[in-house]
């Protein structure tokens, strides 16, 4: 098989990578190692950026979009005792954000390009770039049934997640990793349970963080602070159930509505970038080069910025012949990245009880919270990072 742009994985990256490609007029295969129920199944952040929202739009698969998700104008931010709203519309000249889960978005994403005539191969297994420092690379697999296979191609794009080959296909001499891993982790549940707040709340309670969000007028979507190594079988629904009132029901007059948890897992918190995000003819995009914590809900649309700058970089490549901004994306990319990794780890440090922190540290997250209550300067910091930075020119 030849195409022109090889992509190993079917996630938000991979996707609209292909979706722009296919509008500027470029072929690409995507390889996928899960099956496409899976893809549409897996459980993950659920806050779109203002412009992921436009670009979904702008593609013609904004619909089911519009009708479904729920538009928010800003959030409600807790802290001990203390409640306040940051009115996140307000404060961006009119931006908002989009609360549609990164499933549903994937539906849309494949389900757009399988109508297009879009090539998806999912169930590869034994995926492997080759010969990306020379102008013919290819990525060997093996098709769901097991028939070895192969993909030529002019460029191949790495978005196959943190786990995935391709940041390894990069020598190690030439790449730099950063880490930080967080003491702490996130259980998250799904209720079906009516919604108790009209938008989502951020909150610092002593004995952790607690995140109140939704997916519908009938389920919600919930995190509490966790042991990253404890076992989800340890919180029984009642335990977590009394966790969240106690973490979220601080004002007396408001009370969170229960219901039957269909879904409950613990993912642990980092921070991680690679530079580069280049060798030869390979690029990574999305979690094949950067995590970032989930506090504030990144992940999804920072990947989607990677492969907004790879796309137009490739579409001048391919079609005009000129490399600069191919040659320029790890750079252009990986600025936007570390504001990104900036902000998640600021959400994420602000909010979370670390009882690896000294008491001077603690009192400092305390007076981050006490400052961004009462200052529009610092509220207006906040919000222009939450609902999506600008792009570089
Ligand atoms: C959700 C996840 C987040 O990390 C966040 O900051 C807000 C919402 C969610 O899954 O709904």
């Amino acid at each position: 098989q030849r195409t022109q742009v090889g992509i190993v994985g079917c996630g938000p990256a991979g996707l609209f990578l292909s979706h722009l490609l296919h509008r500027a007029g470029i072929e690409s295969v995507i390889l996928e190692n899960r099956s496409r129920e899976a893809v549409e199944s897996t459980i993950r952040a659920g806050v779109l950026e203002h412009w992921v929202t436009d670009l979904m739009r702008g593609m013609g698969l904004g619909g089911r979009m519009d009708r479904e998700a729920h538009i928010h104008s800003g959030i409600t931010l807790q802290y001990g005792p203390n409640r306040f709203h940051l009115d996140v519309t307000e404060l961006t000249g009119g931006k908002q954000v989009t609360v549609y889960a990164q499933h549903e978005v994937l539906r849309d994403l494949i389900a757009g390009r399988v109508a297009d005539g879009g090539a998806i191969h999912f169930e590869v297994t034994d995926t492997a770039f080759h010969d990306v420092e020379t102008e013919a690379p290819r990525i060997a697999f093996r098709d769901k049934d097991g028939t070895p296979d192969e993909l030529l191609c002019d460029y191949v794009v790495a978005a196959d997640g943190f786990h995935g080959p391709g940041r390894k296909a990069i020598p190690e001499g030439t790449r730099q990793e950063y880490n930080k891993t967080y003491p702490f982790g996130w259980l998250g549940i799904l209720a079906r349970a009516p919604i108790s707040w009209h938008e989502l709340i951020y909150a610092r309670h002593e004995d952790g963080f607690a995140l109140l969000s939704t997916r519908s007028p009938e389920i919600q979507r919930m995190y509490i602070q966790c042991d990253p190594a404890d076992d989800i079988a340890n919180w029984p629904d009642a335990r977590i159930w009394a966790e969240l009132h106690k973490r979220l029901e601080i004002a007396g007059n408001w009370h969170l509505s229960e219901g039957d948890i269909f879904q409950k897992g613990i993912i642990p918190l980092r921070s991680f970038v690679c530079e580069t995000m280049r060798h030869g003819r390979l690029f990574l995009a999305g979690d094949a080069a950067h995590i970032v914590p989930p506090t504030g809900a990144k992940g999804l649309n920072l990947a989607v910025a990677d492969v907004l700058v790879l796309s137009r970089a490739l579409e001048d490549a391919i079609r005009h012949h000129r490399t600069e901004r191919l040659d320029a994306y790890p750079a252009t990319a990986l600025r936007r990245i570390w504001k990104a990794e900036r902000f998640s780890w600021m959400m994420t440090t602000m909010l979370h009880v670390d009882e690896t922190e000294s008491p001077f540290e603690h009192r400092i997250r305390m007076a981050d919270l006490d400052f961004l209550s009462g200052s529009r300067n610092a509220q207006a910091a906040v919000a222009e990072n939450y609902v999506g930075l600008p792009f570089d020119a």
